[in-house]
């Protein structure tokens, strides 16, 4: 359910081409609405945009401000505070870094996500790149406030530094926390006089890189979060460094537009044709015809205009269901973990069905 949040401040930063191209915008909770908007370390809002021709746009921006120590009395936060780049002429994106005023109202969906840090003792890690920042500041922030004994090792990568977000917030967690918060700096396109030397980080020069920073095997949590390249590479280095892939998160950052690989083939089978999917949400339950080659989530929406999504792409997870019978095939799959998998979860804005009759379960 969307709720109405005014903005409370915009800050503009400088971006690459001398003008402002990404923003903080923070948006005030009132306080009826703080017990809903609470929030962990590394979820994100999903925002709904209609724009002028009538066409719902729906975008996820991940919290970025420390969320309230597990446990807290507090009912929940005030102000909630997001990054956002321009991406695209058009999109969500460059309405919010143009056109956005404060005082302006936005709809927005309560915080949710899976790729979260709960704080807790011990040792983590991150690998981030662009505006990948954004949940793991409100990560490493968050815990080290939270756990005194905690560390957190941050590896970002930016194209410039003109174009890095959220630089001075991640600089100030250093000199607050010197003992325990580690900051390298990498450049992709632009040579630097401190810090790591231009270029991309790929798989073999992440897994070299990454045992001279920190104990690799001490990490109980490593966060990826960014472009698909960023993180296969850092996914294909901890693999080479025998982490055991259950203490690796990652969040793929879908740019606005941004194409994404091909949809795989179905392998060897064929999709089912006048399928039925029953699906049951906020606690209520219908069925609904698919038509032919739409995916589940669209032959719910037709039924049930309030079943979650935000991307459509496969990536945010919004629209995450847990397939109680029969089987379906997904496009593509950049948001579910192994474990998720395996307990029965889908995208339902991926599925499509392989046999007549589908169940999926929203609120599971
Ligand atoms: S709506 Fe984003 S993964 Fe389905």
């Amino acid at each position: 359910m969307f709720h109405p949040l005014r903005v409370a401040r915009i800050e503009r930063t400088v971006g690459p081409g001398g003008a402002g191209d990404t923003v903080a915008l923070t948006l005030a909770v009132p306080p009826e609405l703080r017990p809903v908007f609470r929030f962990l370390p590394g979820q994100h809002l999903t925002i709904r945009h209609i724009t002028p021709d009538g066409t719902e746009l729906r975008r996820n921006y991940s919290l970025c401000n420390p969320a309230p120590p597990p446990g807290s009395a507090e009912p929940g936060p005030a102000e909630l505070t997001i990054g956002i780049r321009r991406i695209a002429e058009g999109g969500f994106s460059s309405y919010a870094v143009t056109r956005l005023t404060e005082g302006d109202t936005l709809e927005v969906m309560p915080p949710a996500g899976r790729f979260t840090l709960v704080p807790r003792p011990g040792r983590f890690a991150a690998v981030t790149g662009g505006s990948g920042i954004t949940p793991v500041l409100s990560m490493a922030a968050s815990l080290l406030a939270a756990e005194p004994t905690a560390r957190f090792t941050l590896l970002r990568s930016d194209r410039t530094a003109a174009s890095a977000m959220f630089l001075t917030e991640t600089a100030d967690l250093k000199d607050r926390y010197p003992g325990r918060f580690q900051l390298i700096s990498a450049l992709t396109r632009e040579d630097r006089q401190a810090g790591l030397a231009g270029g991309r980080l790929d798989a073999g020069r992440l897994a070299g890189l990454l045992p001279r920073l920190l104990p690799v095997g001490e990490v109980t949590g490593w966060y990826l979060c960014g472009p698909l390249g960023l993180i296969s590479a850092a996914r294909q280095a901890l693999a080479k460094l025998d982490v055991p892939g259950e203490r690796v998160h990652a969040e793929l950052f879908h740019a606005e537009d941004a194409p994404l690989p091909p949809a795989a083939p179905v392998p060897g089978r064929e999709l089912a044709r006048d399928a039925e999917v029953s699906a049951t949400l906020d606690g209520r339950s219908g069925s609904f015809p698919v038509r032919d080659g739409e995916t589940l989530l669209d032959a719910v929406l037709r039924g049930r205009p309030d079943a979650p999504y935000a991307c459509k792409g496969g990536v945010c997870g919004t629209c995450r269901a847990r397939l109680l019978s029969g089987e379906v095939h997904m496009d593509r799959n950049y948001a579910l973990e192994p474990a998720e998998l395996d307990a029965g979860y889908v995208l339902a804005c991926q599925s499509h069905p392989l046999t007549a009759e589908v169940r999926l379960d929203f609120d599971a």
